[in-house]
């Protein structure tokens, strides 16, 4: 309690204001809480607060409710939350309670969220249209219900309950889309942390070492830093980085492997999601060198794409051309590069896209495509571009040099004004700088 958990009370009152406005004055805007998750019989995941509610307010407790009333002289920002309570916090720890939330989260007002039952009916009342993210958590779209269902009893007598129900994520996705000067802050302190803990993993490695020893490298980091892991860090040793979602990370990395680390810090709520792949001994071998330089070209074709005006999907299409072609010249596809593409030949060893938005969630919300068309980048927007190559160990249709040798490479970018700014570009990428940076530190150690 206290703070809000990121950004400023300011920023968060002037997006509640923004989505009032695009709400209109006849709606009422509804954001539940995440809800705790049972891990195993009485304790629970780590809690993570609800990315809008997170966006609307800063509030880190669960069991909260916010209901924006646009227009509502009695106040238009109200919080349902927890009371304080002296016996539980002295288990849990300190709860702000409906006054204290008024004050550190500058809402208008606030209620115990026992309350909610009593109130909600009544703030639904003479509102046209409801906004919520229906369909999210089966059992307050039901409570939901059930307060709609206490207004329509009373239209004898008079209510007026709502009739239009709209998806909130129509608005709020594209306001979350834009990220403003503070937001941007926070990411790029999320790239940073996030940097410092690959070059942690990259200064531990070496032959012998595991896998789940390279993620403790990298999650100390986070933690130094008041940050934790966005997403289960993948830790990929050989053949393992050939596995887009790997999460074991229980192998041992030998004398030859390269390891695909993709991994990502979340401060203050944002994500940051980068991969490198390097080599344990700290040098390519000719075939991981040829693969890695043309997985570095192909990001560098996308980034070309990351400006104003351009589609989203240029970047992309960028990747894979410049995939194709490098797979074409080392003998891994045969045939024309225009049908090597159409036919979707590439994605016998490529088979993700380029990137997503990234901001509160990893991959984050925003429409990829408006009408039909892949939208145009605009300033504010920040996404990842992470091309891969991934040959699989038992793919015998490929000479054996290849096999099981898993590559991405993968920046978090800002679109700007004028362009772009690489949020994660101070890490090591290419296959130089990384040989260059782990040379470095081994130096280094020697000399202390
Ligand atoms: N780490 C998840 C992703 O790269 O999309
Ligand atoms: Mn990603
Ligand atoms: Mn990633």
């Amino acid at each position: 309690m206290g703070t809000p958990l990121h950004g400023s009370l300011a920023s968060c009152q002037r997006r509640r204001r923004q989505l009032m406005r695009m709400a209109g004055e006849d709606a009422i805007v509804i954001v539940p809480s995440a809800t705790e998750r049972v891990r195993s019989r009485d304790t629970y995941f780590p809690y993570r607060q609800d990315s809008d509610l997170l966006y609307l307010t800063g509030f880190p407790e669960p069991d909260a409710v916010l209901a924006l009333i646009p227009g509502r002289t009695h106040g238009e920002a109200i919080l349902f939350c927890r009371e304080r309570d002296p016996e539980r916090e002295g288990w849990d720890g300190p709860r702000a309670g409906p006054e204290g939330a008024v004050e550190a989260f500058g809402v208008d007002d606030a209620y115990p969220i026992t309350d909610l039952d009593d109130i909600l009916p009544g703030l639904l009342e003479g509102r046209t249209r409801v906004y919520y993210h229906f369909g999210r958590d089966a059992e307050f779209d039901l409570k939901l219900i059930g307060w709609l269902n206490r207004v329509r009893a009373q239209v004898r007598s008079g209510a007026q309950p709502p009739h239009e129900f709209l998806e909130l994520g129509h608005l709020l996705d594209e306001m979350r889309l834009f990220k403003d000067a503070g937001e941007l802050k926070l990411m790029q302190r999320a790239a940073d942390i996030s940097i410092a803990a690959h070059q942690a993993a990259m200064r531990a490695a070496r032959p012998g070492i595991t896998e789940y020893q390279l993620q403790a490298e990298l999650e100390y980091v986070f933690r130094l830093h008041d940050a934790v892991p966005a997403y289960g860090s993948i830790v990929g040793a050989g053949a393992n980085a050939c596995v887009l979602h790997y999460h074991s990370n229980a192998a041992t990395a030998r004398d030859g492997d390269l390891v695909l680390i993709d991994a990502g810090a979340e401060y203050r709520g944002y994500a940051a999601d980068i991969t490198r792949t390097f080599p344990v001994s700290g040098r390519f071998s000719a075939e991981q060198r040829a693969l890695h330089d043309l997985v570095c070209d192909a990001q560098a074709a996308a980034l070309a794409q990351a400006r104003p005006g351009i589609a989203y999907e240029a970047g992309h299409e960028a990747a894979v051309t410049t995939l194709t072609e490098g797979l074409l010249r080392l003998g891994l596809l045969k045939g024309r590069l225009e049908k090597n593409i159409t036919d979707g030949k590439y994605k016998r060893f490529y088979r993700h896209k380029t990137g997503h938005w990234l901001g509160l969630d990893v991959h984050d919300v925003g429409d990829y495509r408006l009408d039909g068309e892949s939208r145009l980048l605009e300033p504010g927007m920040v996404f990842t571009i992470e091309p891969g190559l991934y040959i699989g160990a038992d793919d015998t249709g490929v000479d054996p040099k290849w096999r099981g040798i898993g590559i991405r490479i993968e920046d978090d970018v800002a679109v700007t004004r004028d362009g772009h700014r690489v949020l994660t570009r101070a890490l090591a990428r290419s296959a130089e700088e990384i040989e260059e940076f782990i040379a470095a530190s081994r130096a280094g150690e020697q000399a202390r």
